[in-house]
């Protein structure tokens, strides 16, 4: 097909799939009307100026598919843009159930990174509020029927940042459980606990777990009061390994800090020192090993294996590429997808926030494709 080459069509692509639906994303497309299609599901949208994005659903499951944009049939239809793009194979076994996970909230921040430094002037709302809203009304519209968020919260933990979150994350409309973050336990941090009972929010400071249908969450704390880096104890361990080894089937792990490959850390924000981590894995391991642990604090998506253990960190929802996580549970795998809280507002600010560390935190914080959406099959 020729394509119209176009200057306001900026990175445009295919940014998350599930078995059967893709979310498309955009810095800029053309003005006016612009058609979305692959495998003959089809999206019009009027576009505006600024990121955008839509999702089309009802696509054959396991392909490799193609995504045309073009003006609309009605204007011309002429080609605009190709993307290739692959949908995951079909999971084995019923669908059991849909929960999702969102981290660093950070309600209370004003700005983000650094060279250059992003601030926002404009809406009434704060940046962290809106995402957080959009995050969990699309996550809850996608079918989540519980929000786990894994910590950093709040920016620095004080009393009336504590009130916002657990305001917010009490009108999700659907049960929320939280572990806090380095974030919410420096220096001069509240203790959450009242706001959080006041808002029906479920925080539980020990280690803890909830029963779904086909899996078992399970919520642990590697947030030291006053520290950056994370920590987990011989007693949680062990207290960790516990609770997975007792779910009736596979389980899913959230805490905070992600795991660090050497004892001293080798990106910031530093994470779980490899002497905690490494027992950590091994003991989740053999306690049940259809584990998978999910973490935040490094406001990036990567997807790695420690001692055999899956672990998805996932990004921030306020930064970029400012995501929610949606949890697929089947009877014999779960699937992850990420997708871009799409709110126009929301898109808007985190498309600012791409191009800090002199352009490098875009790519480092996405991840690749297959860190963000995958399916793990359990043994
Ligand atoms: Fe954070
Ligand atoms: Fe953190």
């Amino acid at each position: 097909m020729r394509l119209r080459a176009d200057r306001t069509l900026v990175r445009l692509e295919v940014f998350a799939v599930e078995d059967t639906s893709a979310q498309v994303c955009w810095a800029s497309l053309p003005p006016g009307p612009v058609r979305l299609e692959a495998a003959g599901r089809a999206v019009e949208i009027e576009t505006r100026p600024g990121p955008g994005s839509v999702v089309l659903d009802g696509l054959p499951a396991g392909e490799r598919l193609t995504l045309q944009v073009s003006g609309a049939i009605d204007s011309g239809g002429a080609p605009l843009a190709e993307r290739s793009f692959t949908t995951l194979p079909p999971p084995p076994g019923a669908l059991l159930g849909r929960f999702a996970a969102i981290t660093d909230l950070h309600i209370g921040d004003t700005k983000f990174g650094i060279l250059p430094t992003r601030k926002e002037s404009g809406p009434a709302e704060a940046h962290p509020q809106r995402s957080l809203r959009a995050a969990l009304a699309e996550a809850v519209d996608w079918g989540a029927e519980l929000v786990v968020a894994k910590g950093d919260l709040t920016r620095s933990g004080r009393a009336r940042q504590f009130d916002g979150v657990a305001g917010l994350l009490g009108a999700a409309g659907v049960p929320v459980h939280v572990v806090l973050g380095n974030h919410d336990v420096g220096p001069r941090a509240a203790d959450p606990t009242a706001a959080f009972e006041r808002t029906g929010v479920h925080y539980d400071p020990q280690p803890s777990a909830v029963d779904l249908d086909g899996i078992r969450l399970v919520f642990g704390h590697s947030s030291v009061p006053g520290r950056t880096p994370g920590r987990i104890d011989a007693h949680q361990r062990a207290r960790l390994a516990q609770l997975v080894g007792e779910a009736a089937g596979p389980a899913w792990l959230a805490m905070h800090h992600y795991p660090q490959p050497l004892p001293f850390r080798t990106t910031k924000p530093a994470g779980l020192r490899s002497q905690d981590a490494d027992p950590l894995f091994e003991a989740l391991r053999d306690a049940n090993p259809n584990t998978m642990v999910t973490t935040g604090h490094s406001h990036r998506h990567r997807l790695h294996r420690r001692r055999g253990v899956l672990v998805a960190e996932t990004g921030s929802t306020k930064d970029y590429p400012g995501t929610w996580t949606g949890y697929s549970v089947y009877e014999g795998a779960i699937r992850q997808v990420v997708r871009r809280i799409a709110e126009p507002s929301v898109l808007a600010w985190t498309e600012r926030t791409r191009s800090t560390a002199l352009g490098v935190w875009g790519p480092y914080a996405a991840g690749r494709f297959e860190d963000r959406c995958f399916t793990e099959l359990w043994s």
